[in-house]
């Protein structure tokens, strides 16, 4: 077993041997275009683990919530989704819509960044939730509503029985981000997608929202995607960080070893953007330029254009090589630092 302590010293431990939950091998998102087919997200592979959270952290339009779409089975409508997508070891890319649904609904939870679009305005809430927990359990109407009571409960919301014949506009931000917490867990999933989940919140109860996603992860044992903007947040909150650009993986590995030591332009950039990383200089470095819309990718390395290490040689594409403690795609990774 490792044992990873984080900065502010909290443990969380990771066996080699815990079951994998989340398998994607070579994911690929392509949008059709009268004949053509314009791709999104190109050759995604990762893994999370039981109790681990992985984090997906790139800029805006790099294909995070594609990729996070394609693995609940919600893409696009004229989408094609290629690879394999492996959950408990079913190949859920391999199942039928229906035979899909109903494996996601007892083993997959999503959280995303406004319930107001995610929650129905016209249902209660324990209508809704009574919905999922007779749907995918099985429960019968009473003991829904007792189960549904318990976990707005669990996830710190008072006065559940009112609160369950509400809507979802007569809750606050943090609270209705906390009933979409209650719903994700309540059919006691072993993966949650997690997207932008605390950027619609305000700083303090952002900071409450992800120490009750840390609880249940740790209780209940979950595998939790986790997608954000906010490199800090990530390295504190996560076990491995995948860094996407242009639809495609660039970096990853342990969040400590991409935070402290990454090694591909981008990624590096990203993290000297952080003002806590940059200890060694006056004013933070932003990556100058931006994403290419889908369709205006360079044919090698898509981020060559915005890089200062870049060469003839990244006209072609790089592949994902280990460069010493992550996996970079990059033909000119950044030495490490000297390890301390
Ligand atoms: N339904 C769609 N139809 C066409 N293009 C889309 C669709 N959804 C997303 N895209 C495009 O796919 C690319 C990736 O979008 P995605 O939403 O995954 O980005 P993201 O990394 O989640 O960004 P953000 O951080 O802003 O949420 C973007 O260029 C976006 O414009
Ligand atoms: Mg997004």
């Amino acid at each position: 077993m490792t044992v990873i302590t984080s900065n502010d010293g909290r443990t969380s431990q990771i066996s080699a041997r815990r079951k994998t939950v989340l398998e994607i091998e070579g994911l690929g998102v392509s949008l059709r275009n009268g004949r053509q087919l314009l791709p999104i997200v190109t050759d995604v592979s990762f893994s999370i683990a039981q109790g681990e959270a992985v984090a997906l952290v790139g800029e805006s339009g790099c294909g995070k919530s594609i990729t996070a779409s394609a693995i609940m089975g919600l893409p696009p409508d004229d989408a094609v989704v290629t690879g394999v997508i492996k959950l408990n070891g079913t190949v859920i890319s391999g199942l039928g819509p229906r035979e899909r649904r109903k494996f996601c609904g007892r083993h997959m939870g999503f959280i995303f960044q406004e319930p107001m679009t995610a929650l129905h305005p016209t249902l209660t809430i324990g209508r809704q939730m009574t919905d999922a927990l007779r749907h995918n359990l099985g429960l019968d109407r009473a003991e829904a509503v007792q189960r549904a009571a318990q976990l707005l409960d669990r996830v710190g919301i008072p006065r559940a029985h009112d609160i369950l014949k509400g809507y979802v506009h007569e809750l606050s931000g943090g609270m209705r981000q906390r009933v979409m917490i209650a719903l994700a867990i309540s059919c006691g999933p072993s993966l949650i997608i997690a997207d932008e989940p605390t950027t619609a919140l305000d700083v303090t109860i952002q900071a409450q929202v992800l120490d009750l996603l840390e609880d249940m992860r740790v209780e209940l044992d979950l595998a939790m995607l986790f997608i954000s903007h906010d490199l800090e947040v990530v390295g504190d909150f996560c076990d491995k960080t995948v860094v996407m650009y242009a639809g495609d993986l660039v970096e990853c590995g342990r969040s400590a070893d991409v935070v402290r030591d990454a090694a591909h332009p981008y990624a590096r950039g990203l993290i000297d953007a952080i003002p806590a990383h940059n200890e060694t200089r006056t004013r933070l470095t932003p990556i100058l330029g931006s994403v290419p819309p889908i369709g205006a990718w360079p044919a090698g390395c898509r981020f060559a254009p915005r890089c200062q290490r870049a060469d003839q040689q990244c006209e072609l594409r790089p592949s994902l090589t280990d460069v010493g403690a992550t996996t970079v795609r990059c033909w000119h990774p950044i030495a490490k630092k000297t390890s301390s």
